[in-house]
């Protein structure tokens, strides 16, 4: 398995040595996060986990919703200009919680431990104190200003030092609620009391009856076959599935343009940039929660549709953004893990807050950091996100909606077993980093830590032409100079993005797990 970090990895483990199975695994390391991962781990937020158990595959959504009382224009001023900051910062950026609900679907359908022993190792850890880390005590040093003074924030977490002995006692006590109740202990009683509090308190959204009314739900997930793969990934309300499948496909259909082509050259880069952007173009005209808007998925990802866009990619010349039309036309943080079992049952989850820490917002008394997901709908047409990503009406904000992610926790199987479970943070640049994962380990022979370690980039059609990548490890000089040439802007990205955690079988049955250097995970194989 491969974790985000060594809390997570340990308890994952452990559950598998007491004869649990990946979900009862999945669901421990949930909780972990939640208490030693706070940036991203989480109580307060959602995410999405893609399944694969006794030879069937599954996907539970537990995305976050907008609160029944959120209305289209609530981030815009009376002018309709986006206050700035007003879907990322405090109260009103927060949806409806959907982790504690989906780890108890989740258990209710496949768990095989009892629940309140996979609760119990993060009540430890939250009651008896961990020990931070420098990384993350320099990611709450980086954060923490965007926070002062206008949240919370730094009353529960500005105390944080590295290997200094970190107690959240409110946040052990709602765990020890959650143990005893399952998810009512979230949703209801005193939990439920002290999250509406804490949103009276300051103008928020959530109410009991969010609460009450808050549902994960079973999905199908999308599948593709792929190199005699069959590929699992996230449905709407997720673009990530639907982006990854057309990224594959198209280079596909683009094979004898990528024959030779070295990893990360200039024409490598040009090429999935040109894939890029046509992903993204559809992406902000089409995708959004699937129970308010009618995404056309099937359309988007048949062979026949990705191969008609293959062949719009300019092999030379960069294609202007104006001519880059949605495909249909007739005319900031997270955190993955990945787990398989020795039953070859597998789990990819990617769960999150939205932006690090999220809204900055903690619970009084509950001790647990709300999410921002709210700026993942598009807060008035045409105005970037958090991510830079753009949308038009298919998902703008609407009561009890949920917001259009990127999110793409992905398995891969070869001959009904799992060959690959892979996932990532990283917001927009997510399904675009899981892709390059795949690409390194299928096209260019790489191990899976070779694969998540590379230099990774990322393009999305706006800003025009610009291309980041890693600042961690740079393209090639002579990529960057031969982009640069080609009419690109290639810059390091402000932030490093993606933190992949792959487990990979191959051919011959030999497992192998990656854990992205430029995070704290570890990995763990038995
Ligand atoms: O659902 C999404 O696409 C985003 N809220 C994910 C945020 C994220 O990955 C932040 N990570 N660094």
């Amino acid at each position: 398995m491969a974790a985000p970090d060594g809390f997570g990895a340990a308890v994952a483990e452990s559950v598998l040595a007491r004869g649990g199975n990946a979900v009862d695994a999945a669901i421990a390391t949930a909780f972990v996060l939640a208490v030693t991962y706070p940036e991203a781990g989480n109580l307060g937020g959602g995410g999405f986990m893609t399944i694969y158990h006794d030879g069937a595959p599954a996907f539970l959504d537990y995305r976050e919703t907008a609160p029944l009382a959120a209305t289209r224009d609530m981030f815009l001023d009376p002018a309709g200009t986006v206050v700035p900051n007003a879907s990322v910062i405090g109260h009103r950026a927060a949806g409806v919680p959907g982790t504690v609900a989906g780890l108890w679907l989740a258990h209710q359908r496949f768990g095989r431990l009892p629940w309140p022993g996979l609760v119990a190792p993060a009540i430890a850890l939250a009651r008896d104190g961990f020990v931070p880390s420098p990384h993350l005590a320099n990611r709450l040093e980086e954060e923490r200003g965007a926070f002062a003074g206008l949240t919370n924030f730094d009353k529960y977490f500005g105390g944080v030092q590295a290997g200094v002995v970190f107690h959240q006692p409110e946040l052990a006590a709602t765990l020890e609620r959650i143990a005893r109740q399952g998810a009512h202990g979230f949703y209801r009683g005193q939990t439920a009391d002290l999250i509406s509090a804490e949103m009276q308190r300051a103008g928020g959204l959530i109410t009991r009856r969010d609460l009450a009314e808050y549902r994960a739900l079973w999905r199908d997930p999308l599948t593709a076959d792929w190199r005699g793969f069959r590929l699992i990934s996230a449905p709407p309300p997720s673009s990530g599935g639907f982006a990854l499948i057309q990224l594959l496909g198209m280079k596909d259909a683009l094979a004898g343009q990528f024959t030779g082509l070295g990893q990360n050259s200039t024409q490598y880069v040009h090429l999935v940039a040109e894939m890029e952007k046509r992903v993204f173009a559809d992406r902000a005209e089409y995708l959004g929660d699937p129970a308010f808007v009618d995404t056309p998925v099937a359309r988007l990802i048949d062979p026949r549709y990705i191969a008609r866009r293959a062949a719009e990619v300019r092999p030379d010349g960069i294609s202007p953004v104006p001519a880059v039309r949605p495909g249909l036309e007739e005319g900031r943080h997270t955190t993955h893990f990945s787990i398989l079992d020795g039953e070859g049952n597998a789990v990819a989850n990617t769960y999150t807050v939205n932006g690090w820490f999220g809204n900055g917002v903690v619970v009084e008394g509950a001790g647990f950091l709300l999410n921002n997901e709210m700026d993942d709908f598009s807060v008035k047409p045409g105005a970037p996100n958090l991510y830079g990503v753009v949308g038009g009406t298919a998902n703008e904000v609407a009561p009890g909606k949920r917001m259009l992610s990127s999110m793409s926790p992905t398995i891969l199987l070869r001959d009904g077993r799992v060959a690959m479970v892979v996932g990532t943070p990283g917001g927009s640049t997510i399904f675009t980093s899981v892709f390059q994962a795949i690409i390194n380990i299928i096209d260019f022979g790489m191990t899976p830590q070779q694969a998540v370690a590379a230099a990774r980039f990322h393009h999305q059609l706006l800003p025009p032409d610009e291309v980041v990548y890693s600042p961690c490890c740079a393209l090639p000089a002579a990529t960057i100079t031969g982009l640069t040439e080609r009419g690109y802007t290639p810059r390091p990205s402000d932030w490093e993005f993606g933190d992949v955690q792959i487990v990979w079988v191959d051919a011959a049955g030999s497992v192998s797990a990656g854990s992205d250097p430029r995070g704290r995970g570890e990995v763990r194989i038995r």
